[in-house]
Order: C-alpha cells, then sequence, then structure tokens
C-alpha cells in the first residue's frame, strides 16, 4: 500500500456552475491510506467521470457532502458520484461477498438529507459500504462501468421502467447530445423506439445524425425562437400527436412547453435536469393541453430510484439489462472524450462544459489513462 494519495477537493462554493468552478477544487496529497471497518471496502478508484451534477454540487446548487471518505477529519467537500475501481482490502465482515482485486463500480449518493453519505469519490483510495458496490462483470470496459449509473442506467429506468416504451413508440427528448441523450438514441435504436432529438447548437444536427443514426435530429435555439416550427414539424413527423413520452433535461420552460404541445393525451413529460439554471415556467396552450388531454409533468432522479425505495430485485433486473445491452451493442459504450489526472482538474472542468461527444474523466495519476 502506497505512504500516500491522491484525491480532490473543493476549497469554497464556486460563484456559478460553469468554468468557474475549475478555479475552486484543489487535488491534494493524502498521507495514510484508511483501512476498512467490518462492514467496509478499502477501493482503488481507477476512472470517474465529471458529470453536470459534479458542477451543480460544486455551485452549491445541489447539497452536498462535507468531509472527506478518507478516514480523515476534513471538513472540506470532496466531490464526485460514480467511479470504477478495484477492491484493495475488506472488512471482516464482508470477506464472504468481496475479495482484493475484483473490479466495482461504486456509486456514492444519498438520501435527501444524509449528504455525510454522499459523494467523494474523487479519490484515489476510498472508503465505502457494500451498498454503495456492484461487481463489474466480464466484458465491460472501466470507462462504461464508470459512469454505469448516471449515464445507461438513468436512460434505461426512464426510457423502459417509467414509461413503459414499446417498439414504435415515439420519445421526444432535449440536449440530445449529452451522454444520457445518445445513450437514449442507441437504446431506441436497438429497440425499434422512434426518437426526435433536439439540441440547441444548429452544427449538431448532422454531427448527431452522423455519429449516432438518429434519423430526426431538429436544432431548438435556446431562446425559443423556432418553437412554433418545431411545434409543426414534429406534428408532421410523428402524424399527429403521438409523442408518448418526453425526456427535459433542459428545465427552461420553453421545452417543457413545445413537448406538452405535440404529446400524446396521457403522455409523460420527465424532467430530469436543470441545464439552464431558471426554471419550468409552461405557456398557457400548453399548460391546457395538460389539463386536458390528462397528461403528467414528473420530476426524476436516479439517485430516488438507487436509493431504498426501488426493491432490490426490480435494481438486480435493471442492473442485469443494462449490462446485458452494454456488452452486446457496442452503440451503448458511452463515448469518452478526454481523460485528466487529478493533477489536471481545473482543465478537466473546462473541458467537460466545452461542446464535445463523448465524457470528460478523472483518473488519480497520469499513467493510469487508460479506459480499456
Ligand atoms: N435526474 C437524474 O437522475 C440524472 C441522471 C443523469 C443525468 N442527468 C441530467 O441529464 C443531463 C445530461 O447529463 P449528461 O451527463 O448526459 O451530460 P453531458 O454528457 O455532460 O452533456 C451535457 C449536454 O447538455 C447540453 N446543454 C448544456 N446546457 C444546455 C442548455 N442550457 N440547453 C440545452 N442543452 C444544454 C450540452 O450541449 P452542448 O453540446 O451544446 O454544450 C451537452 O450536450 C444533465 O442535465 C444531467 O444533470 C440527470
Amino acid at each position: 500500500m502506497p505512504e500516500s494519495f491522491q484525491q480532490i477537493r473543493l476549497e469554497s462554493i464556486a460563484e456559478a456552475p460553469d468554468h468557474r468552478v475549475a478555479d475552486h477544487l484543489r487535488p491534494v496529497g493524502v498521507s495514510a491510506v484508511p483501512s476498512p471497518w467490518g462492514d467496509e471496502l478499502l477501493v482503488r478508484v481507477v476512472l470517474s467521470p465529471i458529470h453536470p451534477c459534479d458542477i451543480l454540487c460544486a455551485a452549491g446548487l445541489v447539497p452536498k457532502r462535507a468531509g472527506a471518505r478518507d478516514g480523515s477529519d476534513s471538513t472540506e467537500f470532496l466531490p464526485g458520484i460514480e467511479a470504477v475501481g478495484v477492491v484493495e482490502a475488506v472488512g471482516s465482515g464482508l470477506e464472504d461477498e468481496f475479495e482484493p482485486g475484483q473490479r466495482v463500480f461504486v456509486c456514492c449518493w444519498a438520501p435527501w438529507g444524509r449528504w455525510e453519505e454522499a459523494n467523494g469519490v474523487w479519490s484515489e483510495y476510498l472508503l465505502v459500504k457494500k451498498e454503495n458496490v456492484i461487481a463489474v462483470p466480464d466484458g465491460i470496459s472501466d470507462s462504461s462501468a464508470a459512469m454505469f449509473m448516471v449515464v445507461p442506467v438513468t436512460a434505461y429506468v426512464m426510457m423502459i421502467e417509467m414509461l413503459d416504451l414499446q417498439a414504435g413508440d415515439w420519445l421526444l427528448q432535449n440536449a440530445s447530445g449529452s451522454a444520457v441523450g445518445r445513450w437514449v438514441i442507441a437504446l431506441a435504436e436497438e429497440l425499434g423506439i422512434n426518437t426526435i432529438n433536439l439540441v440547441r447548437r444548429e452544427e449538431q444536427v448532422e454531427e448527431l445524425k452522423q455519429e449516432t443514426g438518429a434519423e430526426h435530429v431538429l436544432w431548438c435555439p435556446s431562446d425559443g425562437s423556432a418553437n412554433p416550427r418545431l411545434q409543426q414539424e414534429i406534428l408532421r413527423i410523428t402524424g399527429n400527436g403521438r409523442v408518448k413520452g418526453a425526456f427535459d433535461a433542459v428545465a427552461d420552460g420553453l421545452s417543457a412547453t413545445l413537448m406538452l404541445n405535440v404529446m400524446s393525451r396521457y403522455g409523460t413529460l420527465i424532467v430530469y435536469g436543470v441545464l439552464a439554471n431558471s426554471g419550468v415556467a409552461l405557456g398557457f396552450d400548453a399548460s391546457v393541453r395538460m389539463v386536458l388531454e390528462g397528461m403528467k409533468i414528473t420530476g426524476f432522479s436516479l439517485q430516488n430510484w438507487w436509493l431504498p425505495d426501488t426493491p432490490d430485485e426490480v435494481k438486480q433486473r435493471v442492473y442485469r439489462a443494462v449490462w446485458n445491452h452494454i456488452r452486446n451493442n457496442p452503440a451503448l459504450n458511452p463515448q469518452v472524450e478526454s481523460i485528466y489526472a487529478f493533477k489536471d482538474v481545473d482543465q478537466a472542468i473546462r473541458s467537460s462544459l466545452e461542446p464535445k461527444t463523448g465524457k470528460v474523466l478523472l483518473c488519480p495519476r497520469s499513467a493510469d489513462a487508460t479506459h480499456e
């Protein structure tokens, strides 16, 4: 075991969830690798993605953990939601279930209010409980395993568990070039579900079509100026009001208004992200349709789904299905934009906020920068 290890801490809350977050994160050396107690595992982190939620946490917009996950008494916030790593040591109570050398996915979410159990995976070594860990099957790359929950499981649960989408159904989504959006497109393609995909940059229309094979990618400028035209276009593509569900990661009200205006009776709009940092105020036309057509708007966070509310057999069924999809369909392996060592976390954060086709990931040391 090394004498010291690397981790990333948030020194102070950032002014806004943008590139300024980079100036508030700091790589530090920690002097001793902790040992696991009875129900703990010591995991050596290999790769961890940077997600929009990490940026929101660093700007104080999502509650966060105070205190590092390293056995020390530091009260600085240690960020990071999910990672792939290797079990280094097993607490005495878990010896029948885990063994050193085993590859595991780690997810550190917490029940609302119990922030002392949340986050903290941007650390070369970390102590976790059994409920934070899922064994990674063979045949799955480290990079796909590192974003298992936030990208594939999120998309799968919204599409299959919540909307029960079937072949021939129509799904509308925004922020479609995101990692989640691309996974939605790829699974829909595999299952024969039709998607209409909105992007905020005009140049991304052709890019996304070529990169994913999606047939319908539409430019949706952030000011909503194209929405009346888009409404007609979507109704034409779907043959009038056949959109069964919509995913809104932007939450600016303009998207939700457009989505409700093209949705079928009893359709469901899932708001699952707040990328616009504004709020969902519906247009009057969409409000009327929602009432008269019995539509639902629901918020979704995989954090809640992952917590004890969901029966364990449902979770196990979903995990098995998602691992199988990833293993059997190369398009369902989320793309990697770049990998940065912890010491370059500032560059990594800035890069994660640039237009890109894949995820930016962190690894503890430069020499580990591989995702195969
Ligand atoms: N609720 C949940 O459980 C859950 C789980 C996972 C993810 N999410 C949410 O899902 C969304 C996508 O996450 P991800 O990890 O897949 O993202 P990602 O790969 O980091 O990509 C972010 C995407 O969002 C787009 N974007 C950023 N700001 C936008 C805005 N104001 N309007 C429209 N598009 C915008 C970007 O477009 P450009 O290419 O134009 O920059 C980019 O395509 C995020 O909101 C995230 O918080 C929620």
